[in-house]
């Protein structure tokens, strides 16, 4: 069992990634932190919120600490084209549940600092929470047993620039700061990523069952292949990093020093100095076994 925050900016595949984490025997979610980037922190937040009460029910006692409007310097730039309106495309009812009294990166030092077991950050997001969590409270990279990133691009192109991963060039300044802290990071990127994803041709029923989790997942794709013509495989990106929590062996990981770039055109590119450093980098993926912990975790369940 493993305790995690998980801090995200839904966005689509995050809706797909908390699902996952909702349903998994193997993780017990302490909170959720949110971040703007794919949306607006208000539509990230709003979106948070109305997954948890749709999956996890009115009732649900998992925090949810509002986190960061801005990356360290400059402003996001939110990607709506590629999640749809609101940031997930579909509609869900307006939530009753509300944030919790602390930030983002109160909330992450409060919890790691008060848990009997070392927490895990899973970060969905551009980073800003977390360097702003690690920057108030050193004593986390200590208290953190891992910081499990989807982010980065190492070996393939990026897929906001030629260079660079959404995540990370949102933030890059942030980036470096939680892949220089010493803290123990692994990082998932599109050169796994992009080896997991569900085929237009396979829905539209991708996730099998008549959960909650099915119902809304099949209704994420089916709004996004609706939406984009020419789109014909959705990537599990942060569906990836969540098995990758609950898997670890689902990934080859290269340890390395990790830079980013955060100027000119190359702003965002992750640049690995292998053979050593706290950062595990994902350089290969079990792609069929994950594909498959996705599909079992988000059907039926
Ligand atoms: O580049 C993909 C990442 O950026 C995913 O986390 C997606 O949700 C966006 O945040
Ligand atoms: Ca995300």
């Amino acid at each position: 069992m493993r305790t995690v925050i998980i801090d995200t900016d839904p966005g689509t595949d995050d809706a797909l990634a908390l699902m996952m984490a909702l349903n998994s025997a193997d993780m017990l979610i302490e909170g959720i932190t949110t971040v703007g980037g794919n949306a607006t922190l208000s539509d990230s937040t709003y979106n948070t919120l109305g997954l948890l009460e749709h999956l996890d029910g009115k009732q649900s006692v998992i925090p949810v600490a509002v986190g960061a409007d801005r990356p360290l310097r400059g402003s996001f730039t939110n990607a709506y084209h590629v999640h749809g309106s609101g940031g997930l495309g579909v509609r869900l009812p307006a939530p009753t549940l509300e944030p919790h009294g602390m930030s983002a990166a109160e909330f992450i030092c409060d919890r790691a600092a008060g848990s009997a077991d070392r927490l895990t950050v899973i970060a969905l997001g551009p980073l800003t929470n977390i360097a702003a969590a690690l920057d108030s409270c050193p004593d986390l990279v200590d208290a953190l047993a891992e910081i499990v990133v989807m982010g980065g691009a190492f070996d393939v192109p990026g897929n906001v620039t030629p260079h660079a991963e959404f995540n990370i060039h949102e933030d890059p300044w942030a980036a470096n700061a939680v892949f220089a802290s010493g803290a123990p990071v692994t990082v998932v990127g599109l050169d796994v990523t992009h080896r997991t994803s569900m085929h237009r041709r396979d829905g539209p029923e991708w996730f099998e069952g008549a959960s909650n989790s099915a119902v809304l997942g099949n209704r994420i794709l089916a709004d996004r292949f609706r939406a984009c013509d020419d789109l014909q495989e959705f990537y599990l990106q942060d569906p990836q990093a969540v098995a990758a929590a609950i898997a670890p062996d689902v990934l080859t990981c290269r340890p390395a020093r990790v830079s980013v770039l955060t100027d000119g055109d190359e702003r965002g590119r992750t640049l690995p100095e292998y053979g050593g450093g706290s950062v595990n980098v994902a350089v290969d993926v079990d792609a069929d076994r994950a594909v498959r912990l996705v599909r079992s975790l988000i059907s039926n369940s």
